[in-house]
């Protein structure tokens, strides 16, 4: 994962819980300062462990603070580095996701090699989306989820995630997601 997945979660931490906290997390992780070069690619192992550290430590489940995670992103870090970008690829959450990919691709220039979820999806009518989410990583469909959150609040909407199913694949996981519009 890029260094600034590191950074965002490095930020939440501090925010939410404090620096001590944050200290104690990063030392429990075994990171290193190296690993939070925005622009730098690190191994997956290094998310995974200050995921994992920061849910004991903190004492919340890695699967709601993956969630939270997703919610923090939109909200923090993507709202204050990349909102131009947000807005030139969906004026709404629906249109946002549904071009995902290309912005995901447009950034490819600058996040070398990296791997980014291929996200499909289709419009049933106006107000309900069907997605299919397709990762390399196991256990990331938390972290979409407060995405998916996130913009709602991003873009002020009443969006309802309907159903959630997740599937184990060889290398990765798979998730289908029906968001309905209020
Ligand atoms: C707007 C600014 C955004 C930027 C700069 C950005 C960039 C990135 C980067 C750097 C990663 C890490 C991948 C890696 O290091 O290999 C990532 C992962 C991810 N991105 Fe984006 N992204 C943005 C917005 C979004 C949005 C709006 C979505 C909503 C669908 C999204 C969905 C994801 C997910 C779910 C992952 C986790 C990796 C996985 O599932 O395998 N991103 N993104």
């Amino acid at each position: 994962m890029y260094g600034m997945i590191h950074k965002s979660l490095q930020d939440m931490i501090c925010e939410k819980h404090g620096k001590a906290k944050w200290e104690e997390v990063f030392i429990n992780s075994k990171a290193d300062d190296e690993a939070f070069l925005s622009l730098n690619n690190y191994s997956d192992n290094i998310a995974y462990s200050i995921i994992s550290t920061a849910s004991k430590i903190l004492n919340i489940p890695a699967e709601q603070f993956l969630k939270e995670f997703g919610i923090y992103w939109v909200l923090k870090t993507a709202k204050t580095n990349y909102s131009n970008l947000i807005n030139q690829y969906g004026k709404n959450s629906f249109e946002l996701l549904t071009n995902i990919n290309s912005m995901h691709e447009q950034i490819a220039s600058v996040f070398i090699n990296y791997a980014p979820p291929i996200i499909e999806t289709k419009r049933i009518d106006p107000s309900t989306l069907h997605i299919l989410y397709r990762s390399t990583r196991k256990g990331f469909t938390p972290f979409m989820l407060g995405i998916i959150e996130g913009l709602a609040v991003y873009f002020d909407e009443n969006i309802v995630i309907e159903y959630v199913r997740r599937h184990e694949t060889s290398d990765g996981e798979t998730t289908t997601f029906i968001l309905r519009k209020r």
